[in-house]
């Protein structure tokens, strides 16, 4: 593992639990970030057990793949954004599929990347290098309007309008750069007044959330990750956001409802039969444990569903 890219797997227990990886069995990780969950597969799937992975963020593929050399040709990795799986993957061929969205601790803590509000750098926040638009894209471009609702829908911020209007007022006089010069025009915006949280925490997420349109990634991405997997194979999807956790319970209950709707509305005389594609391995999500909170509070929001293929 290269110098200063090291990132704690979050639930790594309980997705091996879920995945149960067997000897014979066809693996693939999106969202290989920091590789804990790849290895985990391929320790537990030993010794013949396969694994292809893929990461938008070409350091952390480059430091995963010397954590996975060892396991030679039973891992095969590629950079890019994982709505583009089935292309590289053969459908339904797969025991099991890991999503374990967000972001990884190298790109929060390197202050070049320019995730975080707490150390000085660029306005970045891309996971894919290669990406034209960047934080900074947006906070100098989008029209007031427009980010007073990303702020509020993606950063649920209640002050979503004040701080869209101090940002327009502030790059009237010049663009802005850096993550501080953006933090500090949200606190002046919308003072700290005692809260535990920095008042940019939101505003930050929401522009990470639309840079790399992660909503977006997951709700096209998942019927293709789905494909993937033959019968019995499972999915285990691991969500930070409210908003993530939605799309991925809105995609399993259609699945696992015995038909489909003929319209947006569910009318019960206008339903039409269907099979029944998939079970949840649990009803309720599963969350870290009292453990794992203490050891790596970033686990704090994280939610695990998983989705077993019956047909
Ligand atoms: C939470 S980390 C994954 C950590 C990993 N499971 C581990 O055990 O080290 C999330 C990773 O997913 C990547 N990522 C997020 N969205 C992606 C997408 N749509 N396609 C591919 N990679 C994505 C990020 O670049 C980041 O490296």
């Amino acid at each position: 593992m290269k110098l200063g890219f090291v990132h704690c797997s979050v639930m790594l227990k309980e997705v091996v639990e879920a995945l149960k990886p067997t000897t014979n069995g066809w693996y693939v990780d999106g969202t290989l970030g920091g590789g804990g969950h790849a290895e985990a597969i391929l320790e537990a799937s030993g010794p013949d057990g396969i694994l292809f992975g893929c990461d938008r963020d070409e350091r952390a593929l480059s430091a995963t793949s010397e954590r996975l050399a060892r396991f030679g040709d039973r891992v095969t990795l590629s950079q890019g954004n994982f709505t583009e799986l089935p292309r590289w993957v053969q459908a339904e061929a797969c025991d099991g599929v890991i999503l374990d969205l967000g972001t990884s601790s190298p790109q929060l803590d390197q202050a070049e990347r320019g995730f975080s509000f707490q150390q000085e750098g660029p306005l970045d926040m891309r996971m894919d290098l290669q990406q034209k638009k960047t934080a900074a894209t947006i906070t100098n471009s989008y029209e007031e309007k427009e980010l007073a609702n990303l702020f509020w829908e993606f950063g649920g911020e209640r002050e979503s309008r004040k701080i869209a209007r101090a940002i327009v007022e502030t790059r009237a006089s010049g663009l802005i750069r850096t993550t501080i010069q953006l933090a500090a025009v949200v606190e002046k915006a919308k003072p700290r007044r005692g809260a535990k949280t920095h008042p940019a925490t939101q505003v930050f997420q929401a522009l990470r959330m639309e840079v790399n349109d992660e909503l977006g990634s997951l709700r096209s991405g998942l019927t293709g990750v789905w494909s993937l997997l033959k019968v019995g194979g499972h999915l285990a999807v691991i969500t930070f956001h409210s908003l993530e956790d939605r799309v991925v319970k809105d995609f399993g209950r259609r699945l696992e409802r015995d038909y489909v709707t003929s319209g947006d509305v569910d009318v019960p005389e206008l339903r039409i039969p269907k099979p029944i594609e998939a079970r949840w391995l649990q009803r309720k999500a599963v969350t870290p444990s009292p453990e794992e909170l203490i050891k790596n509070p970033r686990s704090r929001s994280a939610q695990l569903r998983v989705l077993t293929k019956l047909v």
